[in-house]
């Protein structure tokens, strides 16, 4: 499919919006709950685009599957009064009217792009939801005064391409990075509809949004551990990523003596080691990961000549990455001299921490009480849209339990009555957020 055949079949699908009279609205009484049948079986059904043996999905940013995901759920959002549009980004928003057009829009949104043998709730569960509070309030004849845009981000799994791109974050240099659907970030963009010569038109500016929610699953154990329903996210844990080349000496395993090899691979080994007791030598919620690692030539009778592994590091406080990765570096240099190899550190992409908004955070608490539900602020040790959001306009993010704390699994599981309950907060703050902003 063209990008041209792409936003043809976007626009083109058949409208059943149940179309709200503006002049007609009223504010029922609250709280105004969603349709929580329909929302979970929107999720269910949003589970067949990428659908893997183990029960969860594979719907990587920019793939196929995540392109024929949009194209339900620009229909979803059609049913829902929202009109579907690919931003340059390749970002799918819909959105509706307000009844003041003197005021910015509220948005709503998450991601549908998954890791690779991911679950069907990371993500989806703030996608669906947003929509379906959307239809709900054009059900109930509720006009809201700000316009809301229901966002689904670009590629958020693969670094946030999507929302980094409106607000300004994403450069250049980074649109030739190949991701994990094997296309380069300009060719995803373009995949999914957007133009990547065009990034600037889409970018905002503090300001241009009224604010900012987004609904997602905990992805931790601790709602759940002590069970109470809703997360109120504080800040969000800034991430980078860094592609690490060791380069050694590829040689035949059988002839080259032990005491002469550049072995590349058992470099790696020491790297991946000296990461965890780096990132673990100080207190703190500090996180190190090495999640991927490729071997070349790759083996089993050829000292490896080099390795490509990912660095990850996470933190509330950008001063401590930036501290650890110090750290990190020098000890790769030593661990270097030390095998005869060479690390070489390539930055990929960067995730600033985020706090949230204490108007936003009001809000969250306010709409779960109101509906009766336990509700407790914070941290959020995953990385979310809503970080990128936060740089241009006040942000909130609301958490529902994740079974057993798995995410980034075909594991992941959240409970159809918890998802029904966040989808009731993020309608209870969107309508006092578009009161109160
Ligand atoms: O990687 C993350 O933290 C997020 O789930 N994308
Ligand atoms: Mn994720
Ligand atoms: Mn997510």
């Amino acid at each position: 499919m063209t990008r041209r055949e792409f936003n043809v079949a976007l626009l083109g699908g058949a409208v059943s919006a149940s179309v709200f009279p503006l002049g007609a609205a009223r504010r029922p009484k609250p709280p105004l709950r969603v349709n929580g049948d329909r929302l979970n079986a929107q999720l269910a059904s949003i589970g067949r685009f990428g659908a893997n043996p183990q029960g969860g999905v594979t719907r990587l940013g920019y793939s196929d599957e995540d392109r024929q995901a949009r194209l339900a759920v620009a229909a979803w959002m059609r049913e829902a009064g929202l009109e579907p549009a690919t931003d340059f980004a390749g970002n799918l928003i819909g959105r509706r009217p307000g009844s003041d057009p003197a005021l910015k829009p509220l948005v709503v949104g998450s991601h549908v792009d998954s890791v690779p043998e991911g679950g069907n709730f990371d993500g989806n569960v703030g996608v669906l939801a947003a929509i379906e509070l959307v239809r709900t309030l054009g059900e109930h004849g509720v006009a809201l005064r700000h316009p809301i845009e229901v966002a689904v981000w670009a590629n958020e799994e693969g670094g946030l391409h999507g929302s980094r791109a409106v607000s300004g974050q994403l450069e250049a240099p980074e649109l030739a990075h190949v991701v994990a659907a094997g296309k380069t970030v300009a060719e995803g963009i373009a995949f999914l509809g957007g133009d990547p010569d065009r990034l600037h038109e889409v970018r905002r500016s503090p300001g241009d949004i009224a604010g900012y929610l987004e609904l997602h699953i905990e992805q931790g154990g601790v709602l759940e551990a002590e069970g109470t329903t809703i997360g109120i996210v504080e800040g969000i844990v800034g991430i980078r990523w860094w592609d690490v080349t060791v380069t050694g000496f590829a040689n035949h395993a059988g002839t080259t003596p032990m005491d002469r090899r550049q072995d590349a691979l058992l470099a790696a080994a020491r790297f991946i080691d000296m990461v965890h007791r780096v990132v673990t030598s100080t207190p703190g919620r500090q996180v190190g990961t090495v999640g991927r690692l490729e071997a070349v030539p790759g083996a089993p009778n050829v000292v490896a000549g080099s390795v490509v592994c990912s660095l990850e590091l996470r933190d509330l406080d950008e001063a401590t990455i930036v501290r650890l990765f110090g750290r990190i570096a020098d000890e790769a240099r030593r661990i270097g001299e030390a095998t005869g190899t060479r690390f070489a550190f390539e930055p990929l992409h960067v995730n600033v921490p985020a706090p949230s908004d204490p108007r936003m955070r009001a809000v969250i608490g306010e709409a779960a009480t109101a509906l009766g539900l336990t509700s407790r602020p914070m941290p959020s040790g995953a990385g979310h849209d809503a970080q990128a959001l936060a740089q241009v306009g006040p942000m909130g993010m609301i958490f529902i339990p994740s079974i057993g704390g798995i995410s980034h699994s075909p594991r992941e599981y959240s409970r159809p009555d918890d998802i029904v309950h966040g989808a009731n907060v993020l309608l209870g703050a969107v309508l006092a957020a578009d009161a109160a902003l």
